[in-house]
This record gives structure tokens, sequence and C-alpha cells, in this order.
């Protein structure tokens, strides 16, 4: 009899811990596991989140800062928030690197680290990292001055722990622009300048500075008579592959008309002279086709060694960033990206590839031979389990689709694949999953194929809220969010009506990085 009482007093005993960390609860247990929480992405532990800023890298650690508002989930007087990591795949959160101030929000901006002190704000010791931003000051807003953004900057001695704000910010002022904001600076060796390129509505300047403080006007890139607003962009030298010949990249933002609508990056290749990008403004081309990859920009200073572009973006879209149903925290970044160019019968393209440090995530894989398929072919799945890369090379069928189908219990499902006739790769979040949020959400995207296939390859990585399609070696990038009411827990293959011939494939389970 006692031994029942006390085998029962144990059963509830259990039964209370159990509850104790369900989800909705605060416990530590809860951390970074509530509903549609990226488990491989960066995002913050909680609030809101838009832009990536001051990526640099510096003595072992990729430093992210980002658009941070820490009292709400949706966007309100902008901070940086500040996290670093070793590998751009594990993440430490930091405390908040700049706030607010009487100049005004802090925008979007870029870093480096000042090697040679050209700005004179280095102790001595380390030399300085310099955090190059935009103040956005609210009263010159509201009263429609035209003149309430400018670039200013901050420096930190002890490795971005802790910044300090120049005294004479700003450091590059307004000349009546409304739209006059984040500024991304580099080095550039052959004229020995600091270079800072921003968007001015529809439009980038450029300046160069010898010293970080003083700015001298040196031009502007644009496409006549575009209206877009342009924002973020980046301007970085790259080698072609294959060749010994360097092009530079021009990235910039775009607020309107991305390729599936609403918010998405793109870029220009060209040449640049430390004064003048010269490249072609007809031949602007979408860096990701999908609708969440927004304001991305690469990485400072990384070392020469590496040799890698490195980027990420923000992974949503200013159409329905602010209502995503997210509780505590709203936005993740993409995975970080190595960029390459290559000349396509004269034409320069850019390929990203997921960072091989991804690999440290990677987790057993499961080998599929190749086969036709007609009907269904279930992928090698885990129980409870949704994070996956997949490797799937097809034989180009003769018609209809090739199609990779995520879904659950709940009869929700998302399609990744390739459209024989329309020669194009699509997401399809049409019946995803939560989508009442936003008009603009549940849709059926598309990505032009680089080139015309007799093999269809795709790399595909699934997260519990986020897809990311990397077909044709990175050509054709499309980076999608959803919100499922029950994670996928079944991927297969879909052959309907159809010969769909799979020349190999690989399923790969990957870990949480939190
Ligand atoms: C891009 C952007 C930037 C701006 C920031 C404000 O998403 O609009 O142009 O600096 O967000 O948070």
């Amino acid at each position: 009899m006692r031994l029942f009482l006390f085998l029962t007093l144990l059963l509830i005993l259990m039964s209370c811990e159990k509850t104790a960390v369900q989800p909705g609860s605060t416990g530590e247990a809860d951390r970074y596991n509530e509903d549609h929480r990226p488990q491989f992405h960066f995002s913050p532990e909680a609030n809101w989140m838009n832009d990536p800023n001051g990526m640099v890298y510096y003595e072992g650690e990729y430093h992210l800062f980002y658009q941070y508002y820490p009292d709400s989930t949706v966007w309100g007087p902008m901070h940086w928030g500040h996290a670093v990591s070793q590998d751009m795949v594990s993440w430490e959160h930091l405390p908040i690197a700049l706030y607010p101030d009487s100049l005004g929000y802090i925008f979007s901006g870029s870093a480096v680290i000042d090697w040679d002190n050209t700005s004179g704000l280095g102790d001595g010791g380390e030399p300085p990292m310099i955090a190059i931003f935009t103040h956005h000051e609210m009263e010159g807003e509201r009263n429609k001055t035209n003149t309430f953004q400018y670039q200013s900057i901050a420096y930190s001695n002890d490795r971005g722990r802790t910044f300090v704000k120049y005294e004479g910010n700003p450091v590059v002022s307004n000349p009546g622009i409304k739209d006059f904001r984040d500024p991304k600076v580099i080095w550039h060796e052959a004229t020995k300048k600091w270079i800072m390129v921003f968007a001015a509505y529809d439009k980038v300047r450029i300046y160069n500075s010898p010293n970080l403080i003083d700015w001298t006007f040196t031009s502007e890139f644009g496409i006549p008579g575009d209206k877009r607003l342009w924002e973020c962009p980046d301007l970085f030298p790259i080698q072609v592959e294959g060749s010994g010949e360097e092009k530079w990249v021009l990235i910039t933002s775009i607020q309107k008309e991305g390729p599936n609508g609403g918010t998405a990056t793109s870029y220009f290749v060209g040449d640049f002279d430390g004064a003048t990008f010269k490249g072609d403004n007809k031949n602007q081309k979408w860096l990701d086709y999908g609708t969440d990859n927004y304001a991305l920009v690469t990485w400072a200073d990384v070392p020469k060694s590496d040799g890698r572009r490195l980027a990420l973006g923000w992974m949503s879209n200013w159409q329905y960033a602010q209502q995503v149903p997210t509780e505590k925290w709203r936005s993740a970044m993409t995975l970080p990206r190595s960029l390459t160019l290559h000349n396509s019968s004269g034409d320069y393209v850019l390929r990203s590839h997921p960072v091989k440090e991804l690999e440290s995530i990677e987790k057993e894989s499961n080998a599929i031979s190749g086969q036709t398929i007609n009907g269904t072919f279930e992928l090698p799945t885990q129980p409870n389990h949704s994070l996956y890369k997949l490797e799937l090379s097809f034989e180009r069928p003769s018609k209809g689709i090739v199609e990779v189908r995520f879904s659950n219990d709940v009869d929700e499902s998302l399609s990744v694949g390739y459209s024989v006739a329309d020669q194009h790769y699509f997401i399809d979040r049409t019946f995803a999953g939560k989508d009442d949020f936003s008009d603009a959400f549940a849709d059926y995207h598309t990505g032009e194929a680089a080139y015309s296939h007799d093999q269809i390859d795709m790399v595909i990585y699934a997260d519990l809220s986020s897809i990311e399609l990397f077909a044709d070696q990175g050509q054709c990038v499309m980076t999608d969010i959803f919100f499922p009411n029950e994670p996928y827990n079944k991927i297969e293959i879909v052959a309907e009506n159809n010969d769909v011939k799979l020349i190999k494939g690989k399923v790969t389970k990957l870990s949480s990085i939190w």
C-alpha cells in the first residue's frame, strides 16, 4: 500500500514538472521554444528586429548589430541590438550597443575596423571599431523639414562591447533629401580613402573621406526615371570565379515591387574607381526571388586569408513584418551566405551559397538512391523533427512540375519546386498555415531559372518557419517564411500523373543552435 502511495505521489510530481514547462510559461526551458521560433536562424530573444547592421569581423568574432526596438514587437524608436558569433551559426546575445539620443533614432548602417586609427578615435591600444549609422530625428520628420536624416559615427575601443558617439555628429549633414540613409563604409585601397555609399530616395550617393569624419560627395548612381525607394546599399569588389578579373557589386534593397511583391534585395555589377560606380543601370538583378530577404549586406573586414564575401539579410518583408503571428519577438535573419560572381555568357551574375560553417548543425543523413517517381515518394524524416537540409538532383521531366512538399497533420503544406513549362522555380505558401494577418502573404512565388537545364539541382534548408531554396548552384535563390499551426512532419516528392526521375538525393537532419 505504502509503495502504491509513493508511486502515485511520484507520478503526480512528474506530471506537475511537465506542465511547468508548457509553451506560454516563461521558464528557461521554453527559451527559443515558442511557436514558430526559428531553430537555426538568428532571432532576438524578445521584441522587434529589422535590418542587419554594422556587420564586421574582428578578432575571431562576427559582429551582428541590428535594428531593434526593445519595448515592443512592432517597429518603434530604433536602437542597435548586438550579437556575436565565432562561426555565423551560433550566437551570443550582447547588450544593446546604440541607444537613440538627442540627434534621433539609430537607423541602419555599418561598422569597420579603423586599422590605422585614421579617425584618431582609438585610444592607442587596439584599432577602434567605428559604427557609421543614420540618425533619424523625429521632430524634423513631423515638421516635414526634409533634413531629418543624416549620417553619424560612434566608436568602440573594447571590441564593440561599448560605443561612444562622436561629439561632432553628424558627419554627413542632409542637403534637403527626405530619404537619406543607411551608410555602408568600406576602405578603398587604391585611393587610400574610406568610401561611404548610402541611399538617397531613388538612388545611391557616394562620398569619400581620409578619416571617417570629413566626407566629400563624389557621385551618385540610379536608374533614370526610377521612383522606387532605395535602401541599405553595399558596395564591394569581388573576383570573377575562374578568372583574374575583378568587378564591383552595388547591392541595393528596393522598398516596393520586389519580384514577388513588397521589399527585396537587388544588385548591379560594374566598376568603381574610388569616386564613381559605373554599372549598367538597365541591368538590375534580384539577389533572392523569395519575399523574405531584405536589407542584405556583407561583413566588413573578413580576413584576406578567408577571402569570402559573406552576407545575410533580414528574413521578412515590410508588407507584413509587423503583423506576422509570433508573440514574443518579431523577425529573424536569413542564413549566412557566401557570394560568388560568375561570368555567364558575358553577363555577370552573383550566386549565393549557405556558408560551410552550417555543417556544424548537420546530424545524421540519409542518401536516397536514384529512382523514377510517379505519385508520391516520402523522404525519410524523424518523428517530431522538422529541421532538415535536402539536396536533390532531378532529371528535367518533359512536362509538369518537380515538387517537394512539406506538410503536417492538420492539412497544411508548402511546396518548393520547378515548373517545366514556365522554366521557373517556385515556392507555394498558399496553404502553408496562418495567413489571415495580411492579404499579401498566402501566395505562389516564382524565381527565374538561371539557365535551361537538363538537370534540376536544389538545396533546401527547412526551419520551423522558413524555407531557403538554393537552386542552379545558388543563382536562383528563394527565401520565404511561413507559419503552420503545427510543424511540418512529412516531406514528399510529388509527381502527379508524371514520371519524375530523381538522380540522387540526401536528407540531413539539422539541429537547433539554441
Ligand atoms: C530598411 C529601413 C532602413 C532604415 C531602417 C529603419 O528596412 O527602412 O532604410 O534605416 O529600416 O528601421
